[in-house]
């Protein structure tokens, strides 16, 4: 049946209190029950997780770190039913890892055994899992299910859409750049209006490795192929040694090491470096083939998996859909997650017809309209206004660029964030997560911090630094004990299109909420007026209910951290401009303006989840009725130090093993795990 409106009070729950005890915390009258961990089997014959670093088989287990995650319901029979929601696939990303805690004795430095890297490998990319309600109206997952699967960075992967064949993605492994292996870094997600999951890579630029020289290799720093690869982070001037910053002429170190776990193309293609002769004898274009929104099929393992190029090449959060409408374009936001980069939007060429939402050849569905239309990037004035501009080639700012020559239109979606500040598009402060609201179509952003917003720019080349302007009001000093600086705490933006229509190339815009601590000076920080039920700092995740309209915002904080664990939060948003204009004004010079929500109340914000010690709150999906929601609890303890791998009793967490969840008990190493929330009187999450 479809959802219907819920009749009982929204946000009715007791607010949680801030916490930093080593568990998960949610209202009275609510379960949350731990269902999915790192390491859990996912056939039959796979074993029990032991917990203690000896556990090999990745491909056949939960993969770390859970991320962004979407429900897919399934009918009795097993075919796809997206108004079930008593069985269905939990897809879900394993964006990294902890890495200490896959090995008995934490990893090995320098030259990694191959062995490891195989594990490491293996525990990221994506998981689908079979979830079903049980009697008690709890969810669980079927360990011998046959949808679930592991996609990893070993996985075959099409390269789909304008940048598929581009010179700049011919590889060893694909000498006619159609194809790649794997995804990774994969953190938040969307579902397609057809039924398919997209998952976007995040940061995968230091998962590669670059040789000293490798720079002067490829003709020295104003070369397109360095510019190209320093303004995607691949740039050893962005590594220390000690403290000093390395120079070109040093070689770029990769986050895991590899590429030095032998010969062959598996590990061998995580270095870059450009060699003598072709670019089809080397790897030097293997990271030009990551940084996408990729579309996966989760009921159907024999479907190709396809990178979309056209949605463009950054560090992608989550891709959500405004509303399909028929005979017009369709939708899809998306946000580039580092320190002033940008907001996006993908609008098809193609119609829609309606009839693909249940069309049975999903990825056809996907090609027709997720590989041909416009990206565009978003830049934010001082008025409360905003523009839309289309990043084509035949824009005099992209083909006049002087920063780098763009040879076709695959380079400038390969290359998106070079043609965004050709455009002189509007720096934001991180943007992670965006959500369409399911009821106005307002698209709602999360900025988690910049510690690099500053009253004005500095001047040098690295690390950048960027003034304020109105869409990024704040900086300031953290001074209650963390001593973080710039946009210390995050703020929401939310942008109503012109005309309410999703192809609009102009927007108003607002900030929402702005994070800070219950005591923070009201005229700097604490903007929205948050009291003690639902103070936070550094939004990430954030998602609207389609069963309750809620919006859901999750944190992954290190400013607040010291009088609370990480948190999950209920609000009902109103709408672009409710709130008027503010004026901030630093030490009684510096003065911005920008345009505000109404100020949060007891009625429209409230604190529903508190997360175990050292954790990030991610991933939101939940069953069409809004009865269940699944959450994920990311990195719980990963701050260890390295002395400590083999003194448990050292590790910051030990959830949920302490919680009674798989092995290891009150001394456990620490998991990330997927939760589901249930109310006990059997009503709608959130109420
Ligand atoms: Fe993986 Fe930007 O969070
Ligand atoms: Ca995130
Ligand atoms: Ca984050
Ligand atoms: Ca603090």
């Amino acid at each position: 049946p479809a959802p219907t409106v819920p009749t009982e009070t929204l946000l009715g729950f007791t607010a949680v209190a801030k916490s930093v005890a080593d568990k998960v915390a949610v209202p009275a009258g609510y379960t949350a029950t731990v269902i999915y961990a790192l390491g859990d089997p996912l056939t039959a014959d796979t074993a029990p997780y032991k917990n203690d670093g000896t556990d090999t088989d990745f491909d056949k287990r939960a993969g770390d770190h859970h991320d962004g995650m979407e429900y897919f319901g399934l009918s009795a029979s097993g075919t796809r039913d997206p108004n079930s929601s008593v069985r269905g696939l939990l897809a879900m990303n394993h964006e990294a890892l902890t890495q200490q805690f896959l090995h008995a004795n934490g990893a090995t430095t320098g030259t990694r055994p191959a062995a490891e890297s195989d594990k490491e490998i293996d525990a990221h990319g994506v998981s689908i899992v079979e979830v079903q309600k049980g009697t008690n109206g709890a969810f669980t997952t079927v360990q011998s299910s046959p949808f679930n699967r592991r996609i990893t960075p070993l996985t075959p992967i099409e390269l789909s859409g304008p940048a598929r064949g581009n010179d700049l993605m011919r590889t060893k492994y694909s000498n006619a750049g159609t194809t790649t292996r794997g995804t990774i870094n994969n953190c938040g997600t969307g579902i397609t209006p057809w039924g398919t999951l997209l998952t976007g890579e995040e940061n995968w630029g230091g998962y590669f490795a670059r040789n000293a020289g490798d720079v002067a290799a490829r003709g020295g720093e104003g070369n397109m192929a360095n510019v190209a690869l320093f303004r995607y982070g691949i740039d050893p001037r962005t590594q220390r040694v000690g403290t000093a910053y390395k120079s070109s002429s040093d070689a770029f170190t990769s986050r895991h090491g590899w590429e030095t776990s032998g010969g062959d193309d598996k590990y061998a293609r995580w270095n870059i470096s450009q060699g003598g002769g072709a670019a089809t004898a080397d790897y030097r274009n293997e990271a030009n083939t990551y940084g996408y929104i990729v579309e996966i099929d989760p009921y159907e393992k024999t479907a190709a998996i396809k990178k979309r190029t056209a949605l463009g090449r950054f560090a992608h959060e989550s891709a959500s859909f405004a509303k399909p409408v028929a005979g017009e374009p369709i939708v899809c936001y998306m946000g580039d997650d580092s320190q002033g980069e940008y907001i996006y939007k993908f609008v098809s060429t193609e119609p829609w017809n309606p009839a693909d939402a249940a069309a049975p050849n999903r990825i056809g569905v996907g090609d027709k309209y997720l590989d041909s239309g416009t990206l565009y990037v978003a830049k934010f004035d001082a008025t409360g206004n905003g523009e839309w501009i289309a990043l084509v080639i035949t824009n005099s700012d992209i083909a006049g660029y002087a920063t780098y020559d763009f040879q076709n239109q695959g380079d400038v979606l390969i290359n998106t964030r070079l043609a965004a500040d050709a455009v002189r598009a509007t720096k934001m402060d991180r943007p992670e997560w965006c959500s369409v609201h399911p009821t106005t179509g307002e698209v709602y952003y999360t900025l988690t911090n910049n510690s690099n917003r500053r009253l004005a720019p500095n001047t040098s080349a690295y690390p950048a630094q960027f003034g304020l302007d109105a869409a990024n009001p704040r900086a300031y000093t953290d001074t209650d004990g963390n001593g973080n600086s710039g946009n210390v705490n995050g703020h929401i933006v939310r942008l109503a299109e012109a005309g309410g229509k999703g192809n609009a190339t102009s927007f108003k815009w607002d900030v929402y909420l702005f994070g800070a601590e219950s005591d923070a000076d009201p005229s700097l920080i604490n903007l929205s007026n948050l009291t003690a039920d639902q103070d936070f700092s550094s939004p990430d995740g954030l998602a609207f209910s389609k069963a309750t309209g809620l919006c859901w915002i999750q944190t992954d904080d290190g400013a607040y951290t010291d009088v609370t664990n990480c948190m999950m939060l209920a609000a009902i948003p109103g709408k672009v401009g409710d709130g008027g204009t503010k004026t901030l004004t630093y030490n009684g010079t510096t003065s911005v303006t920008t345009q505000v929500g109404k100020p949060a109340t007891a009625d429209t914000l409230k604190r529903f989840l508190v997360g175990p010690k050292d954790c990030e709150i991610t991933g939101i999906a939940e069953t069409p009725d809004g009865k269940a929601l699944f959450v994920n609890i990311q990195h719980p303890g990963e701050t260890i130090s390295k002395g400590n791998v083999n003194d448990p009793s050292k590790y910051l967490s030990h959830w949920p093993a302490n919680a009674g969840y798989g092995a290891g008990g009150a001394n456990g190493r620490p998991r990330s795990a997927t939760i589901v929330i249930t109310k006990n009187d059997g009503g709608r999450i959130g109420t």
